[in-house]
């Protein structure tokens, strides 16, 4: 198995003075002071014992309630929620869980790092389908149907895209779902950046007709409320689905951190406006990099979700390795290059604009220097 590409790049970007970084996939804001200090006082409390397996039922019972409210999907707390360690886990959960020996699962890409491997390590077969910037980066339902075989057993979708920004149209994702029901697939759908999406409508795989039943929805803590180092997450699935995942999380994790816990609960009773806050500032920073990189000649297709931001380098006739290593060495800003997600992100580079709108005006700059050298116009 490949060590991750974009851990790559940090390790030696780490070492370098005056880096302006738009490779990690992080928010810069940090977490709302409410919900530190919820994690504060569960610790002044003397809250450091394990919680049961599941997670806190309180927390259990926020996550149901915000997903009906928001999505209008009904989740059982008690037997179809389960607190995780991020969405990371959530993935490692439901692919052990339902992949088989020699299952196939179609991924599309250009996809987070993790999806290819977490399924090899269940022993299943990732099947890669390339998406487009022409097509807006989103998956078809006749691009699956080619990708598929009887040995087809599972989706894994994740929308808003990281690396593309991408968001799936409810005109695609209600022939995805289609295909699915037709062909009896288990849909993992990572959302995990459900709530970071600009004037445009994030439509949650489960509230599709039929998709309930055979969905396992992955959901976080992480990007929307600016809680990474927090590691907390969740699982939502149909009992029956569900249980088997309770069963390896019950055997490998016990319980997600405790303070986390209850810090999560705080960010669903009163994160909303600090989530809209930094909503609005991704926002202006996504016009800003998206304008900016199309000015200096690197055509990018507008993203509509997460905080990435996908331009093509064709122009330069580097690969993305070249491009990513050579801004890091000449001009010291960080990218990540697009093949480290997937063949078909090669010949574009992934920058994420969670950092201040002055490091992004300063790395457009530097980057139009390099492509005053290397840019072959
Ligand atoms: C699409 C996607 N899924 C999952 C994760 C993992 O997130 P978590 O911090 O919830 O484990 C990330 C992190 O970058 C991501 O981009």
């Amino acid at each position: 198995m490949p060590p991750s590409g974009i851990r790559r790049f940090f390790d030696i970007a780490a070492t370098m003075p005056n880096i302006i970084s738009l490779g990690i996939g992080e928010p810069d804001f940090i977490t709302p002071l409410p919900i530190r200090q919820a994690g504060i006082a569960s610790l002044e409390r003397g809250e450091t014992h394990y919680t049961s397996n599941a997670g806190m039922l309180d927390l259990r019972e926020a996550v149901a309630a915000y997903l009906t409210d928001q999505y209008d999907v009904v989740y059982d707390p008690a037997r179809e929620i389960l607190i995780t360690v991020g969405v990371s886990e959530g993935l490692y959960l439901a692919l052990t869980a339902v992949v088989d020996p020699g299952d196939e699962v179609l991924v599309p890409e250009p996809c987070f790092v993790a999806y290819k491997p977490e399924v090899s390590f269940a022993g299943g077969v990732p099947v890669p389908i390339p998406t487009y910037a022409e097509d807006s980066f989103q998956v078809t339902a006749a691009q699956l149907r080619e990708a598929m075989t009887p040995r087809t057993k599972a989706l894994l979708l994740g929308y808003p895209s990281n690396p593309t920004g991408a968001v799936l149209s409810r005109e695609r994702l209600l022939e995805i779902a289609e295909l699915a029901r037709e062909h009896d697939w288990v849909v993992i759908s990572d959302e995990l950046y459900d709530r970071l999406v600009y004037s445009v409508e994030h439509v949650c795989f489960p509230s599709l007709p039929g998709m309930w039943e055979r969905t396992i929805l992955l959901q976080g803590f992480s990007k929307g409320y600016a809680m990474t180092g927090w590691r907390i997450g969740y699982a939502a699935a149909p009992a029956g689905l569900l249980e088997a995942l309770y069963k390896v999380h019950q055997y490998t994790i016990m319980s997600a951190p405790t303070t986390a816990q209850v810090a999560a609960l705080s960010a669903l009773r009163d994160g909303d406006d600090w989530v809209a806050e930094m909503v609005a500032a991704y926002d202006q920073r996504r016009r800003c990099i998206v304008s900016g990189l199309n000015e200096i000649g690197l055509d990018c297709f507008e993203p509509q979700g997460a905080f990435y931001a996908f331009p093509s380098i064709a122009r330069t006739r580097m690969t993305s390795e070249e491009f990513a290593e050579g801004l890091l060495h000449e001009e010291q800003v960080a990218v990540v290059p697009g093949s480290a997600f997937g063949q078909c992100g090669e010949g574009y580079i992934r920058c994420s604009y969670a950092t201040s709108l002055e490091n992004i005006q300063e790395a457009l700059h530097r980057m139009e220097r390099f492509l005053q050298r290397h840019g072959d116009l």
